[in-house]
């Protein structure tokens, strides 16, 4: 399952102009990934909105948990985006809800899936430490 959930609210989204990169940093280990992002080739895999967070990271090989498929659908690819958060699209009040499942919710906090960039500026994402728990245990 994956794309858009034809039963929510869709997101205001800008999709880049211009290459940018983000970073995501794993919360456990400190470990940083950076990733150029080439607005041309959006989208990158077919889970969450194009050009989100976890789209990005899924075209990297950077794992972040994803039960729902990237249809806002549940809280587990819930990151931090530590620096350049104003250069993505708003939550809509379905991302909220879902976020309020969500453990150790902070003002940065976003549902990866859900969360698109403008490529405006370039972007810290913090993969918190029980989101890599799930993906090691998911996936033995
Ligand atoms: S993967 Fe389920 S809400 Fe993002």
């Amino acid at each position: 399952m994956g794309g858009v959930n034809p039963y929510i609210q869709a997101a205001k989204t800008q999709k880049p102009e211009r290459p940018f990169k983000v970073t995501f940093q794993m919360e456990d280990t400190g470990e940083k990934i950076e990733v150029p992002v080439d607005p041309a080739q959006i989208p990158f895999g077919d889970h969450g909105l194009e050009g989100s967070l976890l789209d990005i990271a899924e075209g990297a090989g950077v794992e972040i948990n994803h039960s729902c498929g990237g249809v806002c659908a549940c809280s587990t690819c819930h990151v931090y985006v530590a620096q350049g958060l104003e250069t993505c699209s708003p939550s809509t009040d379905d991302e909220e809800d879902m976020l309020d499942e969500a453990p150790a919710v902070t003002t940065e906090s976003r549902l990866s899936c859900q969360c698109v960039p403008n490529g405006k500026k370039d972007l810290l994402v913090i993969v918190p430490r029980w989101n890599r728990n799930e993906v090691k245990e998911g996936h033995g």
